[in-house]
């Protein structure tokens, strides 16, 4: 019988999105049969406790959702076991072994990236990594190369890379899933995917919220390494890479790992020309004042929680076609999206000058807080004008107002796509070591670069009603 074995299972993160994952699963009886979970934590709490906090969690969540369903929680309740134990401890991992057996099992470790070498030793050293398991890690995975290397050699001597399932949820959202299903399953878009038409792409993913109380984690990681290293360069990817051959895993990721070589690196000459590095500062956020990021740090730190940068792929379909990247805690919206830019028309007929009012096409794929993507096209303004009138209108190719009952459907937590996959083995979705290691070469340049350049992060005013982001 399958076992999914939580360490860290009373942490942030199995409580806010791996136990309401399980529960959603479960209530859409997607969960395979007969899987059992133990959530392993350092805390002695009793299971009925941590029943409890997980039922916290999951029911005003799955209430919000309309989804709430006693029976359901209850059967997710029955599969889950509560083992508190240190996981680097022999004696602990033996009473791991002792109940979950040593075959048909799944480890996902939601702890600090510090702990993954350590506890993958121990599963091997007790004989826990045999042919039928298989590991899940959460990013960061290391810092930089070099510790993802020191983490993952750890990693590969305890399980073959077809059983090592790297998480980036952004890949487990709907939204990104359909990027590949706009650009492979539909002719129209596929021809003008390339320097000819396309002018530039945008990545933008703008967070409202700050640092708060993980500073901790963040202030050695920075957005650079929390968000553009994984998020935003699978989400480049995604949009640049060529279509593999079939949706086979490796396919996907070859593809995806030669956009990764084709990242033009970033020098310290280049530095300041093409990327910003920012801080929030103290303001407010709907009327309320909050605290700038070295406030929530308690001293003064060089962390960025901003950073825009200009990245080239070198290669004959994306020469001379800027991908801007940009993310940042403490933004005046939410929003992530990608913008695909579209050259415009090479001649106007519509008036003299060549170009007339005619407004360059443009895809926006939104992926919060509303998941939409749109075409915006030019059309005649209805009227008797002389001259024609032109208006830009915006197609909605949202396929979430087509569920039957005409409203979207629920919008699932990336993590319910990600547990199911690594539960049947399916790593479509999950990146692999060699696109990991790209990923922080690239970035491990960009911060050399800052380094050699000295280029400190600008402080980010954050005002009632606006705020100034540096740009590029
Ligand atoms: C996480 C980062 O990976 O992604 C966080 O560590 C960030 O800092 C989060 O807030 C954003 O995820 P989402 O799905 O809300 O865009």
């Amino acid at each position: 019988m399958p076992t999914l074995v939580l360490f860290g299972g009373g942490g942030d993160l199995a409580l806010r999105m791996l136990l309401p994952s399980l529960y959603f699963l479960e209530h859409d009886d997607l969960l395979p049969e007969g899987l059992t979970v133990i959530a392993a934590a350092r805390s002695e709490d009793s299971r009925d406790a941590y029943l409890a906090s997980v039922r916290e969690w999951v029911q005003p969540r799955a209430e919000a959702d309309g989804q709430w369903s006693a029976k359901a929680f209850d059967r997710l309740s029955k599969r889950i076991d509560y083992l508190a134990m240190d996981a680097t401890d022999p004696d602990s991992l033996t009473a791991l072994r002792d109940r979950a057996g040593t075959e048909d099992l799944t480890y996902f470790l939601a702890v600090s990236p510090s702990l993954y070498a350590p506890i993958v030793n121990a599963l091997k050293a007790i004989g826990m990594t045999g042919a039928m398991t298989r590991i899940v890690l959460e990013k960061p995975v290391g810092r930089d190369l070099k510790t993802f290397r020191e983490i993952d050699q750890a990693v590969a001597a305890a399980f073959t890379e077809d059983r090592v399932f790297r998480i980036d949820h952004y890949l487990g959202k709907e939204t990104v899933q359909n990027l590949m299903a706009l650009r492979f399953a539909n002719v129209i878009f596929e021809p003008l995917w390339n320097n000819l038409s396309i002018d530039h792409v945008q990545i933008t993913v703008g967070e409202t919220t700050g640092v708060g109380d993980r500073w901790p984690y963040y202030d050695e990681y920075g957005a650079l390494r929390d968000m553009l290293q994984n998020h935003m360069l699978q989400l480049l990817c995604l949009v640049a890479m060529e279509p593999p051959s079939d949706m086979d895993p490796d396919s996907v990721r070859n593809e995806k790992v030669k956009v990764l070589r084709s990242l033009r690196p970033i020098t310290k000459a280049a530095a300041k020309k093409v990327t910003v590095r920012g801080q929030y500062t103290p303001g407010s956020v709907e009327n309320q004042p909050v605290k700038g990021y070295e406030q929530e740090r308690g001293q003064a730190s060089d962390t960025d929680t901003f950073v825009a940068l200009r990245a080239d792929i070198d290669n004959w379909r994306w020469a001379g076609v800027p991908f801007f990247m940009r993310t940042g805690k403490r933004m005046p919206d939410k929003r992530t999206e990608i913008v695909i830019q579209f050259k415009p028309v090479p001649h106007s007929i519509f008036d003299g000058d060549g170009r007339g009012d005619i407004v360059a096409n443009r895809m926006v794929i939104a992926l919060q807080p509303d998941e939409d993507v749109s075409l915006s096209v030019m059309n005649k303004a209805p009227g008797l004008d002389a001259k024609m009138r032109l208006q830009p209108i915006r197609m909605s190719l949202s396929w979430g107002m087509e569920g039957k009952s005409g409203r979207p459907p629920r919008r699932r937590i990336a993590y319910e796509r990600l547990l199911l996959d690594a539960l049947n083995g399916d790593s479509t979705l999950f990146v692999r070591r060699d696109e990991a290691e790209k990923a922080w070469e690239w970035v491990d340049g960009v911060s050399a670069a800052w380094r050699a350049a000295e280029m400190k992060p600008e402080p980010m005013r954050r005002e009632p009603g606006g705020r100034r982001a540096p740009s590029i």
